[in-house]
């Protein structure tokens, strides 16, 4: 198993390339399911999450090829062509969905396009219970029959699936991405209320309008779809990676430098920006980039809260009290979305950090420093809020278990390490 080491101390400067969105490219792989056509998805991340969403669309017969890095000088993304033009399985086996939960995202699709899906249900994982009775419950409201046996999933529409009216309880993402696959082919129209705003959202809708769906309120909570008949082939290029962009934008401020991040838009980050410059982060967007600079005087303790979109990301909340850990100042830190993404707290406090969990809030008091450890990364945000952390520290932090950092990180060490990180991958 492969682990990063990390001097710390050395401010970053220079440029990085933002990435495809992963959250976005798996649920567009997924729709590829929808047509007898070609889905071409450029700006498409190199990560192992992307891999293992390819390997299941290929045990379902999607037929997937690389066709080269992304034309009109994207940022090295790779293009895909994914075509379905016959479904030859309808399962989703275990030991594909234990290793990425995201696999879920094919039950809406293949109900939709073929009218039967066996889906393994996906179980906990390291940030919390995560169950998907919400996605099970909306099918349901468009026709389905869904039953629950030997951890699968089994769902059924012999007679196709029908429009309908669903109000999700809670926001969820991948909830609103499976209905809304499932309704562009259900007879009549479905309204989508209390939908998830989130981006990756709006992007696979806007794939679908491309593909010829008929779906109104794109980036609103409510979604109007007009269901079609068949849907066709698309060129798309997948959306560029807030996530990435916030994390990275974290190590210009953590180490006091500037980073210009290519390929990326402010509109995506507007609640990371707007708290990051609280604390004292400068944020200029350019063109095609955003420019991110801490070069004059100590970062400040801010409050914060997880929420959905447009609020700040949960998925960027262990890189953002990484930063607080340094910060001047106390600060405090509430997840309001998963009840269990505190598992970065125990190893930042190996590195020196002064942070107490009570419940779903961490009180995060500002140290002057953090100082280098051995570290073990437990899930992909948490992995790069440790990175970040190394790359503040005095001294040398080694990061282990890093397989959940190349789900979501494309080419880290290499982005870091041309802006002046002294970070190397080793086997360990
Ligand atoms: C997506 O997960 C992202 N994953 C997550 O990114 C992200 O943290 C999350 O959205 C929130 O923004 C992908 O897009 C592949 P949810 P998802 O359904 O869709 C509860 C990362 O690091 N819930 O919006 O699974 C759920 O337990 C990851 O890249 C139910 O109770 O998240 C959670 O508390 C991790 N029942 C909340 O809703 C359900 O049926 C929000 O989850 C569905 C969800």
């Amino acid at each position: 198993m492969d682990q990063i080491r990390i001097i710390g101390g050395k401010p970053l400067n220079g440029e990085i390339p933002i990435s495809g969105a992963k959250n976005a490219a798996l649920p567009l792989m997924a729709a590829s399911l929808l047509t007898e056509g070609t889905l071409s998805l450029s700006n498409l991340p190199h990560l192992a999450d992307i891999s293992s969403m390819a390997h299941l669309l290929g045990e379902l017969g999607v037929e997937i090829s690389m066709n080269g890095a992304a034309p009109s000088g994207g940022n090295m993304g790779r293009v895909l062509d994914l075509t379905a033009s016959r479904i030859s399985e309808t399962t989703a086996p275990y030991d594909l969905v234990r290793k990425m939960r995201a696999s879920v995202l094919v039950l809406g699709p293949l109900l939709a396009r073929v009218g039967e899906a066996r889906v393994s249900l996906p179980g906990g994982c390291a940030i919390g219970t995560r169950p998907v009775d919400l996605h099970l419950k909306a099918l349901e409201q468009l026709g389905a029959e869904i039953e629950l046996a030997e951890g699968y999933v089994n769902a059924q529409a012999p007679k196709g699936l029908k429009g309908g009216h669903v109000v999700f309880p809670m926001v969820t993402v991948g909830g609103t991405e499976n209905i809304l696959m499932a309704a562009v082919l259900a007879d009549g129209e479905t309204v989508i209320g209390n939908a998830a705003r989130e981006p990756e959202v709006a992007d696979l809708a806007n794939c679908l309008v491309a593909m010829g769906a008929k779906i109104e309120g794109i980036g609103t909570d409510t979604l109007k779809v007009e269901g079609v008949d068949a849907l066709g082939g698309a060129d798309y290029a997948v959306l560029p990676d807030r996530i990435e962009t916030g994390s990275y934008a974290v190590a210009a401020a953590i180490t006091g430098g500037e980073l210009y991040l290519k390929g990326t838009r402010a509109e995506l980050i507007e609640s990371v920006i707007e708290l990051l410059g609280r604390a004292g982060v400068t944020f200029v967007e350019e063109t095609d980039g955003i420019r991110v600079s801490r070069t004059n005087g100590p970062l400040k303790g801010v409050d914060l809260m997880t929420e959905p979109f447009p609020g700040f990301p949960t998925d960027m909340q262990a890189q953002f009290m990484t930063l607080m850990a340094v910060s001047e100042g106390a600060s405090m830190v509430t997840e309001t979305i998963f009840e269990n993404r505190f598992m970065h707290v125990p190893e930042l406090c190996r590195m020196g950090a002064d942070i107490n969990v009570h419940g779903a809030s961490a009180i995060i008091r500002g140290v002057g420093a953090l100082s280098g450890a051995p570290v073990m990364a437990t899930d992909l945000r948490a992995s790069v809020s440790l990175i970040l952390a190394g790359l503040a520290a005095q001294g040398e932090t080694v990061v282990n278990r890093v397989y959940h950092l190349d789900r979501g990180y494309e080419r880290l060490e290499e982005k870091l390490a041309g802006c002046g990180a002294a970070i190397e991958r080793a086997a360990e």
